[in-house]
């Protein structure tokens, strides 16, 4: 949790106003101002700055929040980055805080990021030494075959051999022992520490918002283990970050080229592929899916040929899948990796494996067709099976044909079965679909089909009264005080599940030092943010005494008591019947 001393203070010196005025032209309106939406596209202005309560609220598209989920959206930040951008931008120092752990007894993320700062620094001087660094220097130029400036683009470092090198040299600055083990930068040794990187060369990792995180680092020889990764910290989270992510999301690419090693990255980067990435020693997760969403929609696999790297593929292509991100796979011939394959062939070669990465569906014909043998009739039909469902799913009826098409040929069989099967199953997709449809639509005309708060269409009433509410406390969140008959609102009055949480949320901020939006975000998503605002954007202009507040907390509480009591007669009724 981040104080809200600090989120005020950051919301205080940067002004909403001038903040979005550097994305969105602003034009004054009133005592607001008005501009066009980022977030979705229209021709007239929708998108309302409000001054005296910080926030803005598309009148469009629904999106709305403070000076910080506006930055989140923006820029893509998640909300500790948002806040330390923010921070950054307002030249304000943050003091040491985790989003995971909170505050901590061991350094803190702060004083973390600055010992790997000083460690970075450590490295490349170490590097750039005339005699400590030559072996390093050496290798990168003569095996790696990397130019200076890549080396420095990308921050390289030389660890020297030696125990105590950087330790001696981070206990110059004033850092303890503990905070250089807590960093991963040390182990701990019977009496003091030690340096953990020993004759490698070092890969800062960077994030998003230009804080060194953690250290990759590789041998210079045949030694094993080849790499060592920082282990994760306060400041370090392995499944948030990517190798050059920081460099990637600047490209304009709606692709990112995602692979296994560090230089690969460094050698596609090279090669003018900015828009590459690698995940840091471990597998790809489905937080990382969703963090590559957040820039791109399409990805291309440049993962090893070998068995390990097949097996990485498949499980990218479906957590990338499901966070709505459409990958194909490379395939390289006669090299290991991309680096090794630009190496031998160069960038143009490299570029015509991207334009021939295959589509999911290529990949998947050929797993189907390594799975089972088609000498045998059994399995000759369970491939067909597999494959006509997979068909069936594509939404295109060109693409369709084409798979069939290829289906037909690859297990030597008549298209027009093919067809036959997978309209089929198309047909009984159809009917599921049908029926899904007409519920929604039941919903949408009823004016109760609600994404955000599904609960809502349970009781629009209880939901309508619970919006009323939130939007005067997120106004005046002083009210929560109030008593309300015999007593004050309590999470048990609200009925459906965000109005709980926002409830919740907004009284133990004003148990501690108090509430404002921008706190929501520590918290709820995007969508539900923009909610909250709506709900506080509706009540604004309204009559801000306590009577509205009372009249609707009374009406709620009446109307969640009246569901509890049905339910119970239902469970009485329900146990006459049994008896
Ligand atoms: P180079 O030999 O430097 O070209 O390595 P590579 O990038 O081709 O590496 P490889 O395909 O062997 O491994 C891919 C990634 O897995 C590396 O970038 C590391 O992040 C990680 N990795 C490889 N070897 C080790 C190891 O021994 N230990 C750990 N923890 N991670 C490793
Ligand atoms: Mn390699």
């Amino acid at each position: 949790m981040i104080p809200n001393s600090i989120i005020e203070d950051i919301r205080y010196r940067c002004d909403i106003e001038d903040v979005i005025s550097s994305y969105v032209s602003l034009k004054r309106a009133g005592s607001n101002v008005k501009g066009l939406c980022p977030f979705h596209s229209e021709k007239t202005p929708s998108f309302v700055v409000y001054k005296d309560t910080q926030s803005f609220y598309c009148f469009g598209c629904g999106a709305g929040g403070d000076v910080i989920s506006f930055i989140m959206r923006q820029e893509n930040l998640d909300y500790v980055s948002a806040v330390e951008f923010l921070a950054k931008r307002a030249g304000i120092a943050l003091p040491e805080f985790d989003s995971h752990t909170g505050y901590n007894d061991g350094p803190g993320r702060a004083r973390i990021l600055q010992m790997n700062v000083e460690a970075a620094k450590y490295f490349r001087s170490m590097l750039f030494d005339e005699n400590t660094g030559a072996p390093a220097r050496q290798y990168l130029k003569g095996k790696r075959a990397l130019e200076s400036s890549v080396v420095k683009h990308f921050g390289l470092g030389y660890a020297p051999l030696g125990w105590n090198n950087l330790r001696d040299h981070l206990r110059s600055l004033g850092f303890t022992y503990d905070e250089m083990v807590a960093a991963n930068l040390c182990s701990k040794g019977e009496k003091s520490c030690y340096d953990f990187f020993r004759g490698r060369v070092m890969f800062p990792i960077i994030d998003v918002s230009g804080n060194i995180v953690a250290f990759g680092g590789r041998v210079l020889d045949d030694s094993k283990p080849k790499y060592l990764n920082s282990a994760e910290t306060a400041a370090f989270r392995k499944n948030k970050n990517l190798f050059a992510l920081n460099f990637a999301r600047n490209s304009s690419e709606d692709t990112m080229i995602i692979c296994e090693g560090y230089m690969d990255v460094i050698a596609l980067h090279a090669a003018g592929f900015t828009n590459a990435v690698a995940t840091l020693g471990t597998a790809i997760t489905s937080e990382h899916a969703r963090i590559i969403k957040r820039y791109v929609s399409k990805a291309v696999l440049a993962y090893d040929g070998d068995e390990a790297g097949r097996k990485a593929a498949d499980r990218a292509i479906r957590l990338l899948g499901e966070a709505g991100v459409d990958s194909r796979i490379l395939v390289m011939r006669d090299a290991k990796d991309p680096d090794e394959f630009i190496k031998k062939f160069g960038r143009e070669a490299f570029r015509k494996l991207i334009d021939e990465s295959r589509s999911r569906f290529d990949y998947i014909i050929e797993t189907v067709l390594k799975k089972y043998n088609l000498e045998n009739a059994d399995d000759k039909i369970k491939a067909a099976g597999e494959l006509c469902a997979e068909i069936a799913s594509v939404y295109s009826k060109v693409e369709r044909d084409i798979y069939i098409q290829k289906t037909a040929t690859a297990l030597a069989i008549d298209p027009k079965s093919v067809k036959h099967d997978v309209d089929r199953l198309i047909g009984r997709n159809a009917s599921y679909e049908k029926k899904r449809q007409t519920e929604e639509l039941i919903r949408v005309t009823s004016g109760i089909s609600d994404r955000v708060n599904p609960d809502y269409a349970k009781s629009p009433k209880a939901g309508r009264l619970e919006e009323e509410i939130l939007g005067i406390l997120m106004l005046h969140p002083e009210y929560v005080s109030i008593k309300i008959d015999d007593g004050v609102l309590c999470e048990d009055d609200f009925f459906t599940g965000l109005g709980r949480r926002l409830f919740a949320f907004i009284k133990a901020k004003m148990e501690l030092d108090g509430f404002s939006i921008g706190m929501l975000s520590e918290e709820f998503s995007n969508d539900e943010v923009s909610r909250a605002v709506s709900m506080q954007t509706a009540r604004r202009d309204l009559s801000n005494d306590t009577d509205a507040y009372k009249t609707y907390s009374l009406s709620l509480r009446n109307e969640t008591s009246k569901k509890s009591d049905m339910s119970l007669e239902d469970v009485i009724l329900k146990k006459r019947q049994t008896k």
